[in-house]
């Protein structure tokens, strides 16, 4: 059952001569219980779509469809805030400094939700057991916390409301490699008993390969392939996405496939030229790709890419 839909969402930062098309015609679906990946380089986009998504910027144009109703411009309606929640980057700045750890987790659920007193008193402990943190974190402030126990009380926090979708901003990208494993393991089983949804934002592919059922892969602003993960790690489509995830290094040992490097940079935002954004990168261009932009089709069973070539 679909949770979430964007429909042709597009966000342009500034005015005037300097905007800035951060994310440029969105189409996007979540089930119930999925984690869907977002992917691609810095500055493609993913956190302004995330943003959008939980309400933080209203898009310029386009729909928020959430549980089949229209919530464009409705966002920062408690009920809805409540169901949607989202969890950032860095820990350290998105926890205020001077809160205990309690506080942290109240903050929310008296702003969004009824609960009060006692039930409020059960709702902390019981989703800091979630999380894998004893009740005695409760006194806590943030530094006397590691990375990794404040990035479980972020996403405490996230869960306090006990939200049906939680967008989260690259959740391991500051942890050790260890602690981002047991994160990861640590958002499934909570997936598994709760039935949320995730947007997992990041750019670390194999993480994105262990947690995610689909993987979307954006560049400068559009997504360009959108498959189901196995699918897409195994035989990636887009030529983007082919050179993105030919820089991870392969678990299987028999693969000599190379890396490819793309050539040229990355266009800016504020100057895409006529076409397909990707075209002055791309091994795979033709005539075809410089007048017009491709849009994202069908290719095979749960998959879409933007690309004439493979269409
Ligand atoms: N508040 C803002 N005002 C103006 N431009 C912005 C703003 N926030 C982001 N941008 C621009 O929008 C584009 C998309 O940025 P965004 O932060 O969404 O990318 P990202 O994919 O999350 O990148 P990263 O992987 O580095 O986090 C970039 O060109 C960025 O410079
Ligand atoms: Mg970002």
């Amino acid at each position: 059952m679909t949770l979430l839909e964007c429909r042709n969402i597009h966000k342009t930062y500034g005015h005037g001569v300097a905007t800035v098309p951060a994310v440029r015609g969105v189409d996007m679906q979540l089930e119930r219980g999925e984690t869907l990946g977002l992917v691609g380089e810095s500055g493609c986009g993913k956190t302004t779509l995330g943003r959008v998504i939980v309400g933080l910027n209203a898009p310029t144009s386009g729909k928020v469809v959430f549980d089949g109703e229209d919530v464009s411009g409705r966002l920062h309606e408690p009920e809805f805030r409540r169901r949607v929640q989202m969890v950032f980057q860095h820990p350290q700045s998105s926890l205020n400094p001077k809160f205990r750890v309690s506080t942290t987790l109240r903050e929310p659920a008296i702003l969004l939700t009824s609960m009060r007193n006692e039930e409020l008193g059960q709702q902390i402990e019981q989703t800091l057991r979630l999380v894998g943190l004893g009740i005695e974190y409760q006194t806590r402030k943030p530094k006397q916390l590691s990375g990794g126990q404040l990035q479980r009380v972020a996403i405490a926090r996230a869960l306090m409301s006990s939200p049906d979708l939680i967008v989260l901003d690259e959740p391991t990208s500051s942890l050790d490699q260890s602690i981002r494993s047991r994160i990861i393991a640590l958002l499934k089983d909570i997936q598994e008993r709760r039935q949320v949804s995730y947007l997992f934002i990041s750019h670390d592919l194999s993480t994105v390969r262990k947690i995610a059922h689909r993987v979307a892969v954006m560049y400068l602003g559009r997504i360009v392939e959108v498959s189901e993960t196995e699918a897409l790690f195994n035989d990636p489509q887009h030529p983007y996405t082919q050179a993105l995830l030919s820089a991870v290094p392969s678990i299987d040992p028999d693969d000599r496939s190379e890396r490819i490097i793309l050539r040229g940079e990355t266009p800016s935002p504020t100057a895409l030229p006529v076409g397909c954004s990707f075209q002055d990168r791309c091994e795979l261009v033709h005539a075809r790709c410089r007048v017009e932009a491709p849009l994202l089709q069908e290719t095979g069973p749960a998959r879409h890419v933007e690309c004439f070539a493979v269409q």
